[in-house]
């Protein structure tokens, strides 16, 4: 049996897709193959790798384009690496790994310098040099317990923001400017396009897993839209309090934030508030009387790969100048071993090889993982992860690659 990779095009596309949706345990609505052709799916970044003796296809990978906003607020082209599945029935066949070889190349021929994604298990991408870079939380509160100790809002806070409800059309028009302006403040954040806020707000009864269709309010600031919250109601019967569920909460001044915040603990009849892939450092938690009520629960979120290493070791800034000299060993990308040396003036690198004696020595997975700033890399010292070779290596990386927040992904692909 022999599988070939061949590209999707409009004759297989429903099939391709099919098998995506059965690659992770569901079956296709109709709407969805229309809806993933129009609105998401970029059909020449698409895969199908195909058994020749039945001509089905048997695995389904490929990527999205996406800018990615770095530390510094530079944004770099990301292949977003996603459908990624292979039959049950040719499992363990290398068909995974071929799908990724070839959207790696595709993706350094259209001058993507990173690739991302998120990962349905963490130990399948570590072997093509994907570090984690991006932690985030989901939330669980009691808004009885959300009285503020803290706030930026001033004791009369109607003078500075104010929330109001809007209807899914206005939220259609007001959510990607407000979630644009994040995008290009925040490290780790991708853009959505067009096709993609439509394909995000879709919300056909099907798809609201019981819940309520989605509700969304604005803050606004001095005539600004400022931040949004999409959520959903899901009420188990009468007697149900109820519980409100944060699908997205963005805000672009700590204000909307504490705003949106404010609002969303006000109501009656909600028992529970929850939240997903809320900002690692997020600061409602500083914000509460009673933190310790808000119940974080840390998951990975995006996995990076650096497709071209000085390219992005060049395009982020840093935290402390100086000269640091970094060893990569891969035996998946031999290409990429050696040792770079990072001479930053100024908070900006230049990067070039070097034979002499490396710093620190690490995979380039471990270089993607502290590459955003969102883990430092003491942690990756003591797990074994990065060697320090040199007296004061892991201070001086610190210092380099530490950002003043953490970085964050809001957008799930
Ligand atoms: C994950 C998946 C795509 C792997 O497909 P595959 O074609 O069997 O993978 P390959 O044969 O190319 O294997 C590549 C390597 O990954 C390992 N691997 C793959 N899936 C694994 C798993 N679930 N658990 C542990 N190791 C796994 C293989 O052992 C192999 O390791 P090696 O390089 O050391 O030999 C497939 O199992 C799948 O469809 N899973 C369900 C959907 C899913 O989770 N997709 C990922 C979305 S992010």
């Amino acid at each position: 049996m022999t599988i070939e990779l061949r590209p999707v095009t409009d004759e297989n596309f429903v099939e391709w897709r099919k098998a995506v949706r059965h690659g992770f345990g569901m079956q296709v609505h109709p709407d969805d193959i229309a809806r993933l052709r129009n609105d998401r799916a970029e059909i020449d970044r698409l895969i199908a790798a195909v058994d020749t003796s039945s001509e089905r296809i048997v695995a389904t990978g490929g990527a999205d384009s996406y800018s990615l906003t770095l530390p510094g607020g530079a944004t770099v082209p990301m292949a977003g690496v996603a459908y990624m599945t292979t039959s049950v029935t040719h499992r363990r066949q290398g068909a995974f790994s071929g799908m990724m070889a070839q959207i790696h190349d595709d993706a350094r021929e259209r001058g993507d310098i990173i690739s991302g994604l998120w990962a349905s298990q963490s130990h399948l991408y570590g072997r093509f040099d994907y570090g984690l870079a991006i932690n985030s939380c989901d939330w669980e509160i009691d808004p009885g317990f959300g009285a503020f100790s803290h706030s930026p809002l001033s004791a009369d806070d109607e003078s500075d923001a104010h929330v109001y409800f809007v209807d899914a059309d206005e939220a259609a028009a007001i959510l990607p400017g407000i979630y644009e302006q994040m995008h290009l403040q925040t490290a780790g954040s991708v853009d959505r396009n067009t096709g993609r806020w439509r394909y995000e707000l879709f919300d056909e009864e099907r798809v609201r897993g019981g819940a309520s269709p989605l509700f969304f309010a604005i803050c606004e600031e001095a005539g600004e839209q400022t931040g949004y919250v999409a959520y959903r109601m899901r009420r188990l019967g009468d007697t149900d309090m109820g519980t409100l569920e944060v699908s997205e909460q963005v805000s672009v001044t700590d204000t909307a934030h504490a705003a949106i915040w404010k609002f969303l603990m006000s109501f009656d009849l909600v028992g529970k508030i929850t939240a997903t892939n809320r900002p690692a450092d997020d600061p409602l938690w500083w914000m509460l009387s009673d933190p310790r009520r808000l119940i974080r629960k840390s998951h990975d979120s995006l996995w990076v790969r650096l497709l071209d290493i000085p390219a992005a070791l060049e395009a982020r800034t840093y935290n402390a100048d100086g000269r640091l000299k970094i060893g990569l060993v891969s035996k998946t990308q031999p290409e990429v071993a050696g040792t770079y040396v990072l001479e930053i003036d100024d908070s900006q690198a230049s990067v070039k090889k070097t034979t002499d004696k490396p710093d620190v020595i690490m995979t380039p997975a471990d270089l993607a993982t502290i590459y955003l700033g969102g883990i430092a890399p003491g942690p990756l010292v003591e797990a074994g992860r990065i060697d320090t070779i040199s007296t004061g290596s892991l201070a001086k990386l610190h210092a380099m690659f530490s950002t003043d927040s953490a970085p964050w992904c809001a957008h799930y692909f």
